[in-house]
């Protein structure tokens, strides 16, 4: 028999190569996505990887208790990875409270439908490394005391404990992996990386003058996608359920993130990058790097793909697609 995975936030990145890895695995995918008035549901990302007609679509919301329930109750997952959430920084002090009804106690509703109707599932909670935020040790692990510096990573902390918690009160096998940033061409357009890359193929192809940003002096430790949704379901393979801290344990500015991407287009980036005030945040995570080293030692988790080469691979993608929109 094949296993049963629930997967939230499928319609996003990492819902998407998740996807991908598990349908690779044999699994049965079950995906929860939220119903919209101007299509179905967005599948893009399932269709830039050619799975779309593989995952089962459920329709339901990360705040409707009842239809969680119901969910679980009718797949009977043998495993539920909660990667649903609110998950844009900057969005988070404009809605500061959906973002803790949705990040924060949408996870207590998740848990609490695999607490009645499945609990011997294994769960996952997508945590971050935005919880450490005012970082208190130089490199963090899973020991590092958190400081959140965004009403999203506030809500984040809440979903990281309440696993913990539920881990602790009802004996699930719940982990929680503190992801620190990762990428790819499947990234949502808000975030830095692909913002850059995107603007960068625009200017290439003449379609774009200049690139606008913010705090470029930030530091991230950035990995792939690929690479962190694998650490996901390794973490859920093991007897005992933990929390693991994936990164790739090497941090870099926005600027040389920025300038990987100009010098693969053979671009000047001081020709095109203005620095605008407005793109700023109310409290800044200034640089975060992680120690993934409790992951390698437990199973055997390490990165493949490095920064230049994720870098290389979104700008050629984001050529792609814009050359083909131009052509359209
Ligand atoms: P993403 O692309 O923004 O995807 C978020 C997903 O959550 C989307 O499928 C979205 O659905 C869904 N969602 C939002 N509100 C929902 C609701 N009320 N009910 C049901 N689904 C809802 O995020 P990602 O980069 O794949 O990240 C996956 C998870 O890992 C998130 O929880 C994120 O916070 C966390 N994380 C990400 C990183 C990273 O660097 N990528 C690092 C650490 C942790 P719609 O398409 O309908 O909006
Ligand atoms: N998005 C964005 N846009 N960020 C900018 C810009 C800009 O124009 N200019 C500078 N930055 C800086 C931000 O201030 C931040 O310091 C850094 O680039 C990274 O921003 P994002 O790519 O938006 O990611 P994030 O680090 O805030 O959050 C991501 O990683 C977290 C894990 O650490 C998200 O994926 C979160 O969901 C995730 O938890």
């Amino acid at each position: 028999m094949a296993k049963k995975a629930l997967v939230t936030g499928i319609t996003g990145q990492d819902g998407a190569y998740l996807a991908e890895l598990l349908l690779q695995n044999g699994y049965e995918v079950y995906g929860l996505a939220r119903r919209s008035s101007t299509a179905d549901v967005n599948l893009t990302r399932l269709q830039w990887l050619g799975i779309e007609g593989d995952v089962r679509i459920v329709d339901g919301d990360l705040l409707d208790l009842s239809g969680l329930i119901r969910t679980v109750k009718d797949v009977k997952p043998d495993e539920v990875y909660n990667l649903g959430a609110q998950s844009f920084v900057k969005s988070s002090w404009q809605q500061p409270l959906l973002t803790g009804q949705v990040t924060a106690l949408g996870v207590t509703n998740v848990l609490e439908a695999v607490r009645i109707e499945r609990p011997e599932a294994r769960f996952y909670q997508a945590s971050s490394s935005e919880m450490y935020g005012l970082i208190q040790e130089p490199m963090q692990s899973e020991e590092t005391p958190f400081y959140p510096r965004s009403p999203y990573a506030v809500a984040k902390l809440y979903g990281h404990w309440i696993t913990i918690n539920y881990r602790e009160s009802f004996g699930l096998h719940a982990s929680s992996g503190i992801l620190f940033n990762h990428e790819s061409p499947l990234r949502g357009i808000e975030f830095v990386t692909r913002k850059v890359t995107d603007a960068v193929a625009r200017i290439k192809l003449g379609l774009a003058k200049e690139l606008r940003l913010g705090n470029i002096d930030a530091k991230r430790d950035w990995g792939h996608s690929k690479d962190y949704v694998r650490a996901m379901w390794m973490m859920l393979q093991q007897d005992v359920a933990d929390d693991y801290v994936i990164a790739t344990g090497r941090t870099t500015t926005v600027r040389d993130m920025c300038a990987i991407a100009f010098k693969h287009a053979g671009l000047n980036m001081e020709d095109h990058l203005v620095i605008d005030p407005e793109l700023f945040r109310p409290a800044e995570v200034d640089v975060l790097l992680g120690n993934p080293e409790k992951a390698r030692k437990k199973f055997g988790w390490e990165p493949k793909i490095g920064l230049e080469e994720m870098i290389v691979e979104m700008v050629e993608a984001d050529l792609k697609r814009l050359a083909r929109l131009k052509a359209s």
